[in-house]
């Protein structure tokens, strides 16, 4: 096999703040591969429809938010410190922006609806295009690339995932309860399970991984195992 008919699609989906995008990044270093963080799309998505008054006092404008699709250019630039690629929204940085509370309480409901979504999908499947990539979200395995050669189901117990997303914000000085973030954490999972338009479920053919308890060096070596199993079966 050459080296491009050996690149493959790894799909990572699973609940909030799991770590996803910590691991894929990783996944991603190792192998060379791109990694795309679909979650940061649906935030951008959020982000613009507060600042266009598309949602307000929470409450979203679903035809307005549709309306501003067409408008709407995401891109994405690779920044080498962060070792990933930045998001911007019509040539505007907003990486910082997309992960505060405000966008996170909103952000399930915005990721609802369907243009949204078939936007998203469209371009993330075109991203995926030529494979080599490490996509995470909740829809990646079971409706972007079903046919993925390999798809991981990260879950965590949600109160060691609501330490972790504090942790993630009070060191960026952002002013937020433990508490907050735990009902953020658990009504987002019920969102994302209950919503109509492809609801976060585990893919038939996704191997789950709970690191609960597990270190980013554990997630490795568990994944490199994984990942040689999906070339032996391949030979
Ligand atoms: O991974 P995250 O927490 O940054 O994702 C933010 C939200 O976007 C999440 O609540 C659900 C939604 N999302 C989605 O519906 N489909 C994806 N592929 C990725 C994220």
């Amino acid at each position: 096999m050459s080296d491009t008919e050996n690149r493959i699609v790894i799909a990572i989906d699973g609940f909030s703040s799991c770590g996803k995008s910590t691991f894929a990044k990783a996944i991603a270093a190792r192998l060379g591969y791109i990694f795309i963080d679909t979650g940061a799309m649906y935030r951008a998505v959020t982000l613009y429809a507060l600042e266009q008054g598309a949602i307000r006092s929470g409450i979203v404008d679903e035809e307005a938010v549709v309306a501003l699709l067409d408008d709407m250019d995401i891109t994405f630039r690779f920044n080498p410190q962060r070792g990933a690629s930045d998001i911007y929204v019509d040539g505007n940085l907003v990486e910082g922006k997309i992960r505060t509370i405000e966008v996170s309480n909103c952000v399930s409901q915005v990721s609802a609806i369907p243009a949204v979504r078939q936007k998203l999908v469209a371009m993330q499947q075109e991203m995926g295009r030529h494979r080599g990539v490490v996509m995470d979200g909740r829809d990646i395995g079971t409706v972007v690339f079903p046919d993925a050669e390999l798809k991981l189901f990260m879950t965590a117990d949600p109160a060691v995932r609501a330490q972790r997303r504090y942790d993630e914000l009070s060191a960026k000085g952002q002013q937020v309860t433990l508490s907050d973030i735990e009902r953020n954490v658990r009504e987002r999972d019920q969102a994302d399970m209950t919503r109509a338009v492809s609801p976060l479920r585990k893919a038939e053919d996704a191997i789950e991984l709970d690191n609960s308890h597990m270190t980013i060096d554990e997630q490795m070596k568990w994944f490199m195992e994984r990942l040689a199993d999906v070339y032996r079966n391949r030979r």
